[in-house]
């Protein structure tokens, strides 16, 4: 005997926003307003990601000043869009059911604020909410070096169940440009959204020659 799925009410629309991840993009004002670009960009790509973006007014700043990009260009490219001051925006709530949250890049007054819980703007406040929802939190901190205040406030956030993602780049998959070496870093952040990206290179071990065998006295 076979069973049929259990008929549903629910209009297809209705179903196709369920099955739809919300990701919330931050954009503050450190260095690496690309990243917070190239991850709208590339989540758009994915087809079936919700995206809810906020830019601090630095990272507005670093957004004109690195990419000659302004607050309606990076609006754009993502599905919803919070000023920064609005306290009061969906995101700002733990009612909100959400995905994930990518501060891309993460200056360090952000991580500060985040590290001890201020809420003082729409990103920090909304940082805190995935914290406390134990939510998926990616802060993609930027700065160097490193005085110890960032360095504690990174653990403090690590210990809150944040994670600390400085955009290092790699140089094993031998990039060709600057735009391989953000595409790679913004495709481990979404690794880390648990997000599939059928599309993304992965390590498959050396593709040169094997490596001489070590000699053990
Ligand atoms: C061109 C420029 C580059 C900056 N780069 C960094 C940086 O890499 N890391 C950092 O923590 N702050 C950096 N800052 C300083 C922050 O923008 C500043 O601390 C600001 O108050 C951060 O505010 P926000 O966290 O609300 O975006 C930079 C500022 C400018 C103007």
């Amino acid at each position: 005997m076979t069973t049929s799925p259990a008929p549903s009410n629910l209009p297809v629309e209705s179903i196709r926003a369920a099955s739809q991840k919300r990701i919330i993009v931050a954009i503050s004002g450190a260095s690496g307003a690309v990243y917070g670009v190239r991850l709208l960009e590339k989540l758009r790509e994915l087809g079936n990601v919700r995206t809810h973006l906020t830019v601090s007014d630095a990272g507005l700043l670093n957004l004109r000043q690195e990419l000659d990009m302004d607050h309606a260009q990076v609006a754009a490219l993502a599905d919803v869009v919070h000023q920064v001051r609005d306290i009061g925006a969906a995101i700002a709530s733990g009612s909100f059911q959400c995905d994930g949250m990518v501060v891309a890049p993460c200056s360090m007054r952000t991580l500060a604020a985040v590290a001890h819980g201020l809420a003082d703007n729409l990103i920090t406040r909304a940082a805190d909410v995935m914290l406390k929802e134990r939510r998926r939190l990616i802060l993609m901190v930027r700065e160097t070096p490193l005085n110890l205040a960032h360095l504690r406030n990174m653990t403090s956030v690590t210990e809150m169940g944040g994670i600390i993602f400085p955009p290092v780049p790699s140089f094993y998959h031998r990039p060709q440009t600057l735009a391989d070496m953000v595409d790679h870093t913004v495709s481990r952040v979404i690794d880390l959204l648990d997000l599939p990206q059928p599309e993304a290179a992965r390590w498959e071990g050396p593709q040169t020659s094997p490596l001489p065998e070590l000699k053990t006295n």
